[in-house]
């Protein structure tokens, strides 16, 4: 899956995945550890694994591993020259970084590539996204509803560092082939702020592998 990403992400940005169960909240700094110390054992190492990709990649990039405080909404506090963000499912993590002289900003997402429960679709999928879903035979449909929504989560991830804003599903279009093959998307935001920040088709990638899927958006 590393190599994967990483040939996506060109230069200027490093991707490293790891076991979300190898996380180690021992390795965190007390600054972060801060935020997990109430925290159940899970989210502990879930958290303390994105914390050790992160690190991994900003060194893959010839800086210092420093720490990576979460700020008071959850979203990692970049030091000034990075730009990245993180996700982990059940098994998988995976941080992306990228140097800010070369990229506004990132987004990346996991998800298990398994059936989005029916009664989310509306919540999840614009009417227009729901009109896609007629090409797809029915027994598709739901994974390709996870991918709407993996898409969606990358771009929050990508587009909050610059409006600090909590966004809807029905904010964001996802333009998408009906496929679950790995695919391209580009994704239109209907929020002002959010439309402000983002340049007109910004584009991410879909990649399924290992019986995940993973949405990036980089730009
Ligand atoms: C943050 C969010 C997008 C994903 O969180 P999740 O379901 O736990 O899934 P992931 O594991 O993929 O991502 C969590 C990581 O994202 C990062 N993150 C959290 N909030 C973030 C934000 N506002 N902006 C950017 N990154 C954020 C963190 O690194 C977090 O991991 P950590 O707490 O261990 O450091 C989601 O929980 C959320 O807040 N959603 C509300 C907004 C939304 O989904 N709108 C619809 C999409 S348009």
């Amino acid at each position: 899956m590393e190599s994967t990403l990483q040939a996506l992400l060109g230069h200027h940005a490093a991707a490293v995945c790891c076991s979300t169960a190898d996380g180690d909240p021992a390795m965190l700094t007390p600054e972060e550890y801060a935020a997990v110390s109430g925290a159940i054992a899970h989210r502990q190492k879930e958290f303390a694994a994105g914390r050790s990709a992160a690190r991994h990649a900003m060194r893959r990039l010839g800086r210092p591993g420093v720490t990576l405080p979460a700020d008071p909404d959850r979203s990692p506090r970049w030091p000034p020259d990075l730009v990245g963000s993180i996700s982990h499912s059940k098994t998988t993590c995976i941080a992306i970084v990228a140097l800010r002289e070369h990229r506004q900003s990132v987004g990346v997402d996991v998800e298990p590539d398994r059936d989005l429960p029916r009664d989310l679709w509306d919540l999840i999928c614009r009417p227009d996204e729901l009109q896609r879903l007629a090409d797809l035979p029915e027994a598709e449909r739901a994974r390709w509803v996870t991918r709407v929504f993996c898409a969606k989560e990358a771009y929050y991830k990508w587009v909050y560092p610059q409006i600090r804003a909590l966004l809807d599903f029905q904010d964001v279009a996802i333009e998408m082939a009906p496929t679950l093959d790995d695919t391209r998307f580009v994704a239109r935001p209907f929020r002002q702020d959010a439309r402000e920040s983002t340049p007109p088709g910004l584009a991410g990638t879909i990649t399924t592998t290992q019986d995940m899927v993973v949405s990036l958006v980089i730009h």
